[in-house]
């Protein structure tokens, strides 16, 4: 029996990861958008993550750096926000968004980053954890409706008192 594999993308996977985003997406925006965060500073390898159905690339989830803003703090700290993900249309509604969201959870927890921050179908995020993020006082630099940011704290405390989640300008052409 066929199972879906989730594993870390590497070089040869990049077309087939296009692939993925422009069959799911309208335009190619995204696709565009994971070209500009893999040259970025807040790229993390291991945090690009592929589902493989029959040998095949179905779905892609990313995790770049995003900064978490506190009270008047300047600086801050990093945390993840969850994007792009896409799975392909013929392949959706399998349970292969959910794996890709669930491996991305364990491989950041496990790498020790502090919290995700997503914006996007927050009922779908909600299965996993990913709680309102305006419930929690938190807001985002994104023109986007408060009601589509969620947010999983991994590291207790990391979200306490709310604050300001900065999302680096290549995000612009998505949200
Ligand atoms: C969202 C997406 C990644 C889910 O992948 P998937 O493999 O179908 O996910 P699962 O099978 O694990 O879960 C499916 C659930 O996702 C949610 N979902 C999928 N598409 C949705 C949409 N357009 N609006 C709201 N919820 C949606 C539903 O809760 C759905 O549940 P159901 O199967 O009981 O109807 C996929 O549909 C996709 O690529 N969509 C287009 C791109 C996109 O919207 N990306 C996410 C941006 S936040």
């Amino acid at each position: 029996m066929s199972t879906i594999q989730v594993r870390q993308e590497n070089p040869e996977d990049i077309r087939a990861i296009d692939v993925v985003h422009l069959s799911a997406f309208e335009g190619d925006d995204e696709v565009g958008l994971i070209d500009s965060l893999r040259a970025s500073s807040g790229f993390i390898a291991d945090l690009s993550l592929v589902a493989e159905f029959n040998g095949r690339i179905v779905g892609h989830v990313l995790l770049t750096r995003v900064r978490l803003l506190k009270g008047k703090e300047k600086e801050g700290l990093d945390i993840l926000a969850l994007a792009p993900m896409a799975v392909v249309p013929s392949q959706s509604h399998r349970g292969i968004g959910s794996e890709l969201v669930k491996a991305a959870i364990d491989k950041a927890r496990t790498l020790g980053h502090k919290a995700i921050v997503v914006v996007g179908h927050p009922e779908f995020y909600q299965r996993f954890g990913f709680k309102s993020a305006s419930k929690l006082g938190l807001e985002t630099n994104l023109a986007v409706s408060d009601d589509l940011v969620t947010v999983m704290e991994l590291i207790n405390g990391t979200l306490s008192g709310g604050g300001n989640i900065i999302y680096p300008s290549l995000f612009n052409c998505v949200y």
